[in-house]
This record gives C-alpha cells, structure tokens and sequence, in this order.
C-alpha cells in the first residue's frame, strides 16, 4: 500500500501521481488535501506518517508532497520509527532505501515535475534495503528517539 498526502503546494503532483499509480494498479490510499486551498502541511504528514506506522507490510511506504518537499520531510520525522526522506532524482530515491530504509519518501511539487516523481518512485520501489552496515545506523537512530531531548 501507498499511503500519499500532500498540502496545496502539492496538490497538483500528488494528483499525477495518483493517477499513474491507478493506471499501473498500484494499491494506494490518498488521505488530501483535495483541492488547491490553502492547508498546513504538518496535518497531512502527520496522518501518512501515522498509517505508515500502522502497517506493518514492509513494501508499504509513503509519499508526501509539499512546495519543497522540506516541510513534510521535517514534519514526519517527528514520529517515532518514521524514516522520511526528501528525493530530488533517481539516485537519492534508490539510496534512501538501501541505505536509510525509508518508510515515507517526500518531493516538492514546485521543484519536481511529474515525471521525475515517477521515475524517483520507480527507483525507490525497486530497490532493497542492504541492512548490514546500515543496519546499526538505522538502530541508532531509534535509540536517539528513545532519548527524548
Ligand atoms: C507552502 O507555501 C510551502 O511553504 C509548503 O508547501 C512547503 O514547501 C514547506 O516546506
């Protein structure tokens, strides 16, 4: 499952997404905004990050969309067990899981156009997380959320 979201900024490239998602049969679950009206992007990453928390199918992940992509990336990482990475090619959308295994990939949608989101979500789906080395790291990054500062 994709669980996608953006804020107004965004609206338009969460729209093209999810309409190429549907033409691949790609299972997705759109939870907004749903129009061009001004919205705060910390509400909708927060909603993505709390189903993405809730599955527990490892293929499932998320995808927010803000102007940037920084607000939504900031913002979902403040939930515990969230990896959220910000994509702006096909590189850092392959190594955002197989190094970071992230859970939410995050794009702006002043910044990224339609079709690069597609090919950055293609990387990101194909690729594995390697775990080994970054196994550790990604351990302590949960033992820093365990730490509350
Ligand atoms: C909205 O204007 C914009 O600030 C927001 O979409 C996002 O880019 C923030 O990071």
């Amino acid at each position: 499952m994709i669980y996608l979201g953006s804020d107004h900024a965004g609206f338009e490239l969460k729209e093209s997404i999810k309409d190429a998602l549907e033409k691949k049969g790609v299972k997705y679950l759109d939870i907004g905004t749903d129009s061009l009206k001004s919205v705060d992007y910390p509400d909708y990453a927060l909603k993505v990050a709390e189903k993405v928390k809730e599955d527990k199918d490892k293929n499932s992940f998320g995808i927010l969309v803000c102007g940037t992509g920084i607000g939504m990336e900031i913002s979902a990482n403040k939930v515990d067990g969230i990896r959220a990475a910000l994509v702006h090619d096909e590189y850092t959308s392959q190594v955002a899981k197989e190094h970071n295994n992230a859970n939410i990939i995050t794009m702006g949608g002043r910044t990224t156009t339609p079709t690069e989101a597609l090919r950055f979500i293609d990387r990101f789906m194909s690729a594995k997380y390697e775990g080994g080395r970054h196994e550790n790291r990604i351990n302590k990054i949960s033992s820093i959320e365990k730490l509350n500062i």
